[in-house]
Formats: structure tokens, C-alpha cells, sequence
């Protein structure tokens, strides 16, 4: 029977289908990218993640960011555990709320105050509201490429035109609600000086990933942000950093406490819920008091700050404060740059930026500083990447277009026996 030769992955995705849309709870896990199906995972553990066929794979994708830590890490299981058993939502403020407030604040210094929110998609579709209401103006600023999460708002796609004929990325989303979502090339801080001259007067807010990790990863040029910011301040728009990916992966704080940079908001996600569902946007005193109940800005959530996610993001930040972030980066870039000298070796046009602990693999030649460029990549040459080192143990995100992550469980043992895979791959 066919049926027998699938793997129990491939039952259950065979299932999946039949039940979910795509057989995914989020499209990118589908693996269609690069021509494979989706692995089940049964478990989790410190850079290892197990499949349901009971296949081991060195894990780079770390849930899309969060597990900084590595997977099931004995003290945030230790607090979550703990936290179950003292009930798992109580639609009531919790102590640890006050906590992960205090603890964000103090390592963002440009946070006075944080709204906790179920996650990213949530964080900076609540920012952009509060920047529209600030401000009282209609139009929001956002970079080809840059990915904040799936509300309507930013769901423009990367029209050829004149940035302001910006076009809906999906069905669903009305052209009227993205006709106040104004595209520009990520940095490219002439095109945008270009925009603020024509609308500057009705841009409530420029938002942006501060390194840019969902198109690969896109660093910023040597003054765009700074640029930006300084192009809002003229303005009187609000400067809205999504960290949702390099809080607490850029630095213990972000990108900003990294550059140096002072955004009005931030938006978080990922690595501040330790693993849970999880999403933050926080910022000067004078925005953040416009929230309700506080001001008239509405916005909630039956489940924010739930104990559990506010337990795990506790422990996580606890126990972030104590890591060797520059080691890890070290480790990353020694990685990247010998994974990248492996694969040119092969006579192949690549490239593998890094910061941080993110890298990705770019196979071109072509230098990538926006999505423009980060599309002149091989899908082809990345498809065979993937592939052949998926079945060597090896998991890494499903496309080009995304950010490979370490975590600080990841040694020096774990990336060399990666490189090792990275040499048996044959391109054609
Ligand atoms: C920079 C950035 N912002 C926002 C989001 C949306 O977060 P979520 O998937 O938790 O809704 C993501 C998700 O990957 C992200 O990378």
C-alpha cells in the first residue's frame, strides 16, 4: 500500500491537509518554498528538535526566534510548570505582569511603559493605531520586504509605481485600506526624504525592522535609521522600531540598544514570551498614557499577560541577563563565515551576512541591500541547500527570504558538525 511508505510526518501532513488550510497553522511552515513537506516535531531539546518519525535535526529556525534559550530549558519549564499549577488564566492582573513590564522597560530605555499583547501581529497593529491617533493623521510609512505581522494595514505589496499606488498583497485586504501604507526601499534614506517632502505633513509613523530579518537578512546601511529618525522628528511622525525579531536576539534590550537608536515605540514578540504566545509595543510615557483606560485609544485582549506566557518570558529575560551575548555572536559570525567559504568553494555565487546570532544564505553575487537585491538569490540553488541539508540533520528555514537563528544552546561542537554537512552538498 502507498499509504505504508510515508513517513509519519507525511501521514499526518497527508491529514493535515484535509483538516487545515495547506495542512499549516502558518503558511511558512508548509515548506512549499523548497519543494518539501513539513516535519512533525514531537519534542524539543536545548538546539535539537525530534520528529514523530523519531529523526534527530540540529535546529537553526528556533521557532521563528523565541527559543534563544534552546528548547525545554530547565528553568523557564520549571516556572511554566510551576505557573500551571497555580491556574492558566485569570483574566486579572498578575504579579508577574508588573515584572516583564519592569524588566523590558529597564533594559529599552526608551520604554517608559509596555502593553503586553498575544503577539507580534497584535503589537505592531495596536503601535500603528496609537501612532494614527497621536498624530491624528492617516498614513503610515513602511520598507518593501519588511514583514510586521498580517494586519490589513501591512499587506501592501511592492508596487513598481509611485509609492503612494501601493496595491494589496493578498484578497481580503480593501486597496482603500492600504492606500495609507506608503512603500519605500529598505535603505534607501534618499527615497524616503523624497516621500516626507510630498507627505511628510500626513505620515503618522515610519516602521521599521531595525535589521531587516524577513527577507534573509538585510542589515541597515550606516546611517538609515538614524536618517529615519531624524526625518520624523522634522516631521512630527512617530518612529516606530519592530523588534519583534532583534529584541533580545540583537542585544540584551534590541537593535536600538545595539545602535543607539531612540524610537517613540517598540514592538516585541518572540524571545520575550520564552516560547508562549506573545507580542509587546511600548514607548514614551506621552504615547503609551493614550492607551486605554488610561487615554481613548482602544485596545485589549482576553488572554494579554497571561500568567503562563508572562512566566516563561520572566524566566527567559532573567535568565538572558546573564549571557554571554558576544560570545554568541562570535560563534555565529566564525560559522557564517566558514559556511560561506564552504559553499563558494563549490563555485557557486553566495553570500551569508550575519549579526548577531541571525545569518542567512543569500546564493547570488549581487550585493543585498534590500528585497529587490535579496530576490536576485537562486531559489533553485537554495532549494538543493535545503534539501540536502535537511537530510543530513540539519534544519534550516524553508526560503531564502527568512533569518537562520542560534540559540545559546548551540556549541561549538553542533556548528562544526553543520559545516561538515555543508561540504557532502552537491549543487547541478
Ligand atoms: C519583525 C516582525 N514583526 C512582526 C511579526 C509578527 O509576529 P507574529 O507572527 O507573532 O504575529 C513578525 C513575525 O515573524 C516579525 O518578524
Amino acid at each position: 500500500m502507498a499509504q505504508t511508505s510515508l513517513t509519519c510526518s507525511e501521514q499526518l501532513y497527508q491529514k493535515a491537509c484535509t483538516l487545515i488550510p495547506g495542512g499549516v497553522n502558518s503558511p511558512v511552515r508548509a515548506c512549499q518554498a523548497v519543494a518539501s513537506t513539513p516535519l512533525f516535531i514531537k519534542k524539543g531539546q536545548g538546539a535539537f528538535l525530534t520528529d514523530v518519525d523519531g529523526n534527530t535535526y540540529l535546529d537553526f529556525v528556533l521557532s521563528w526566534g523565541p527559543m534563544i534559550l534552546g528548547h525545554a530549558h530547565p528553568s523557564v519549564c520549571a516556572k511554566i510548570s510551576k505557573a500551571v499549577q497555580d491556574g492558566t488564566s485569570y483574566g486579572a492582573p498578575c504579579e508577574n505582569e508588573v515584572k516583564v513590564a519592569e524588566l523590558i522597560c529597564k533594559a529599552l530605555p526608551h520604554l517608559d511603559m509596555v502593553r503586553m499583547v498575544n503577539s507580534g501581529t497584535e503589537a505592531t497593529m495596536s503601535a500603528i493605531r496609537l501612532a494614527r491617533a497621536v498624530t491624528k493623521r492617516p498614513k503610515i510609512l513602511k520598507f518593501i520586504g519588511c514583514y510586521h505581522g498580517h494586519a490589513d494595514a501591512f499587506l501592501a505589496a511592492a508596487g513598481s509605481g509611485v509609492a503612494t499606488l501601493s496595491l494589496p498583497g493578498t484578497p481580503g485586504v480593501p486597496e482603500d485600506v492600504v492606500a495609507h501604507t506608503i512603500l519605500a526601499p529598505y535603505n534607501d534614506l534618499d527615497y524616503v526624504k523624497e516621500i516626507f517632502k510630498s507627505v511628510g505633513k500626513e505620515l503618522a509613523c515610519v516602521i521599521v525592522e531595525p535589521i531587516a530579518a524577513n527577507m534573509g537578512l538585510v542589515l541597515p546601511k550606516e546611517g538609515f535609521l538614524e536618517g529615519l529618525r531624524e526625518l520624523c522628528t522634522h516631521a512630527g511622525s512617530l518612529f516606530i522600531l519592530d523588534e519583534v525579531i532583534t529584541g533580545f536576539r540583537a542585544a540584551f534590550g534590541g537593535a536600538q540598544t545595539r545602535f543607539g537608536l531612540e524610537p517613540d515605540l517598540t514592538t516585541l514578540g518572540k524571545i520575550i514570551g520564552g516560547g508562549l504566545p506573545v507580542g509587546a509595543f511600548g514607548g514614551k510615557r506621552c504615547y503609551m498614557e493614550e492607551i486605554a483606560p488610561k487615554g481613548p485609544v482602544y485596545q485589549a485582549g482576553t488572554l494579554s499577560g497571561n500568567p503562563l506566557a508572562m512566566a516563561a518570558g520572566l524566566a527567559t529575560l532573567s535568565i538572558l541577563q546573564t549571557k554571554d551575548y558576544a560570545l554568541l555572536e562570535t560563534r555565529t559570525q566564525e560559522f557564517a563565515q566558514e559556511l560561506a567559504n564552504i559553499l563558494r568553494a563549490k563555485q557557486i555565487p553566495v553570500q551569508v551576512p550575519t549579526i548577531a546570532s541571525m545569518f542567512s544564505v543569500f546564493f547570488t553575487d549581487t550585493p543585498v541591500i534590500d528585497f529587490a537585491t535579496a530576490k536576485t538569490a537562486s531559489t533553485s540553488l537554495f532549494t538543493q541547500f535545503y534539501q540536502q541539508m535537511r537530510s543530513q540533520g540539519i534544519y534550516l528555514a524553508p526560503s531564502s527570504f527568512e533569518t537562520g537563528m542560534l540559540s545559546f544552546a548551540h556549541t561549538k561542537d553542533d556548528l562544526d558538525h553543520t559545516l561538515e554537512c555543508a561540504k557532502h552538498i552537491k549543487f547541478n
